[in-house]
């Protein structure tokens, strides 16, 4: 039997190999947060409650939170092991912190739960006996898997978003999931390792990310839970969340050949052109004849909507701020105004070898979109 403490004092020339046997871990519970500093205790010990007989570690994923939830936790961590907190500075987002959490653990599997005791933390144990025995690979916390919903937590816009998102989600996946972007799971953790540099480290969908990567359709367990109210702090989950999960669901669907980004860029583009109309029929209307200058303005005011949009959404990760908001603007014109060059020229050279407007303008306009877009992620953002 190994024994935890060194037998004697060690002499002179001794070498002693460690007889510290550091206790097995079989769960590593990953709770990402940020404010929740009043949950912090309250869910340690909902934890310790729950997981009685089970080897677990608690894994905090702190994003530096303003509210000092990464002290709390290390206040408790520094005299219970099972405790342990990752503070995460200079950084944002609820799916890399998961992931981070998840590539902390060298636990066979992982739990993903929240930090505001929305979640039933009971369901922890029959999760856990579910992946033990093999019968599963994922096992998922469901909210909609009874017909009457069990998410009284939600408001009624929350709760038709989040159907709406999983019925979405559904679809993208092609798999019966009846929660696909529940916040509350637990998988083998070999499964997350193995998809994690693939992984989208923003936004709330970061189980729907893990089942849409796997290569081999994993084995999913659904279990049932009621969905609490929150009992301190407020909801991070914001419009730019739902923005960003449309995104994803939108590239999973097109099979991984469009990225997120080129399809929020794609978006912003669509809105460009409606902006462009719009001011265009607005001049000509107005009794401004030529049609030239106007076309040129209407461009103007299409370009500078397009970039503060794509600004605050398709790059919000490397967003412009203060005074390389104003020469990024300046860059983002000249590439554009490339772009609109290349693309007549490209429509004028189809146009030559397959008369007709229609393949000219669409090759004209796929040229143009792309150097945009190639272009505009290379040196604007
Ligand atoms: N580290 C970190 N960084 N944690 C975050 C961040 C972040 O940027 N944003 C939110 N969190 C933490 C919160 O502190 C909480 O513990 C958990 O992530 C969930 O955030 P909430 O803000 O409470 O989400 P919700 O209750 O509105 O959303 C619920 O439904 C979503 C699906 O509709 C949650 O269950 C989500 O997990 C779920 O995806
Ligand atoms: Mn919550």
């Amino acid at each position: 039997m190994a024994s935890r403490l060194p037998p004697a004092a060690l002499k002179s020339g001794d070498t002693l190999r460690s007889a510290y046997v550091p206790a097995r871990v079989d769960l590593s519970v990953i709770v990402p947060t940020f404010n929740e500093r009043g949950n912090v205790e309250r869910l340690i010990a909902a934890l310790d409650v729950a997981l009685a007989g089970v080897a677990w570690q608690v894994i905090f994923v702190d994003d530096d939170s303003p509210d000092g939830t990464a002290a709390a936790v290390k206040a408790i961590a520094v005299h219970d092991s099972r405790v342990q907190c990752l503070r995460r500075v200079g950084r944002r987002g609820l799916a890399g912190a998961v992931i981070e959490g998840a590539m902390a653990s060298a636990a066979p599997f992982i739990a993903v739960i929240d930090g505001d005791m929305q979640h039933d933390e009971a369901l922890l144990p029959a999760m856990f006996n579910a992946l033990r025995d093999d019968l599963a690979d994922l096992v998922i916390g469901s909210r909609f898997l009874q017909a009457d919903g069990l998410d009284r937590g939600l408001s009624a816009v929350r709760k038709a978003g989040s159907r709406g998102a999983a019925w979405l989600g559904r679809k993208a996946l092609r798999a019966q999931v009846s929660d696909p972007v529940s916040g509350f799971f637990m998988i083998r953790r070999d499964l997350v390792e193995t998809v994690a540099p693939r992984l989208s480290t923003d936004g709330f969908k970061v189980l729907f990310d893990i089942i849409a990567s796997q290569t081999t359709p994993p084995r999913i367990l659904e279990m049932s839970y009621a969905f609490r109210e929150r009992e301190a702090g407020t909801s991070k989950l914001d419009s730019r969340v739902v923005v960003d999960y449309a995104g994803l669901v939108l590239s999973k669907l097109t099979r991984d050949v469009l990225s997120v980004r080129a399809l929020l860029f794609a978006l912003v583009g669509a809105t460009g052109i409606l902006v462009h109309m719009s001011v265009l029929s607005l001049l000509m209307t107005a009794g401004h004849s030529d049609f030239s200058r106007a076309q040129i303005l209407a461009a103007l005011v299409a370009m500078t909507s397009n970039y503060f949009i794509n600004n605050a959404l398709t790059y919000r990760d490397r967003r412009r701020k203060g005074w390389r908001l104003a020469t990024g603007y300046v860059q983002f014109c000249i590439v554009c105004s490339v772009g609109l060059a290349a693309n007549y020229a490209v429509a004028g050279l189809v146009e030559q070898w397959v008369p007709g407007w229609i393949l000219a303008g669409a090759v004209g306009a796929a040229v143009g979109a792309v150097w945009n877009y190639v272009i505009s992620t290379l040196t604007v953002w």
